[in-house]
């Protein structure tokens, strides 16, 4: 498949990822690491097909983004697209690869669910604190979202470092690409679960964000984005110094 952009450290393809990843080579890649949309947001199916600007951004929020695909479906597509995508990932990792899945609290039991019908090892939870989450009156503020982790089989692990639980990064407005932007400095900490100079697969790569942090980490990365407007986004980003 031809690449839409490639360079020392980063090939991106635009397409939908269980396509693209069917095209890969099985056991080819170090780890997966990604953040596919969550088709959550909301109680109902009405308000789960709700725009992704409706349903994530508050009122009032200035700055727009393009859309986000694939983010409308309901449990019983969601359990069943999320294994379809995750078994091809778990062709193409290595034995021993780690995986990291970014989602919510609505979503969390459906998404270690389809990890493990897909054959990865399920090893555990990671919190993101994103530290700005709204107070809510009278519950739990909802500050965290989650990084579902696990491995093709038995987990071959590169370093002696202990790595933490829990990650502390605000989301910065002002360099957010994406309506779903994830922090650069988060990816850039994750990526110590890759062996340094190891390929990370990103089957849903939005802005980029993946990617930037393995080239600054000394990563590689093959990423998949199916929007020809995030695809560009990405690109660009890629393409900027600093
Ligand atoms: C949550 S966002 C990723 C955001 C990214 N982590 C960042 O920091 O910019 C998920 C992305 O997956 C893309 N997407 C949705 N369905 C897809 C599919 N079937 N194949 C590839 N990409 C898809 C969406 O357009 C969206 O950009």
């Amino acid at each position: 498949m031809q690449a839409y952009y490639s360079d020392n450290a980063v090939t991106l393809y635009q397409g939908d990822a269980w396509q693209v990843l069917r095209t890969l080579p099985g056991e080819s890649v170090d780890a997966v690491i990604t953040d596919p949309p969550y088709s959550t947001g909301a109680v109902t199916l009405a308000g789960k097909q709700a725009p992704p600007k409706v349903k994530y951004q508050n009122t009032g929020t200035v700055k727009q983004y393009p859309d986000m695909l694939g983010d409308g479906k309901d449990q019983r597509s969601f359990l069943t697209w999320a294994v379809m995508w995750l078994s091809e990932a778990w062709r193409v990792a290595r034995t021993g690869a780690p995986v990291l899945i970014f989602t919510d609290w609505r979503q969390l039991p459906t998404v270690t669910d389809a990890l493990q019908a897909a054959g990865f090892h399920w090893r555990g939870i990671v919190t993101w604190n994103k530290l700005c989450g709204r107070p809510i009156l009278g519950e739990f503020r909802r500050d965290t979202e989650f990084i579902v982790y696990g491995s093709k089989g038995k987990y071959q692990t590169h370093t002696r470092q202990c790595l933490p639980c829990i990650y502390n990064h605000a989301v910065n407005p002002a360099r957010k690409r994406h309506i779903s932007g994830k922090p650069l400095p988060l990816l850039v900490e994750l990526m110590e679960i890759v062996q340094p100079g190891g390929t990370v697969l990103d089957p849903f790569l939005g802005s980029g964000t993946t990617a930037k942090a393995a080239r600054e980490t000394g990563r590689k990365c093959i990423g998949v984005e199916r929007s020809p407007e995030y695809v560009r986004i990405a690109t660009e980003y890629l393409q900027e110094t600093g």
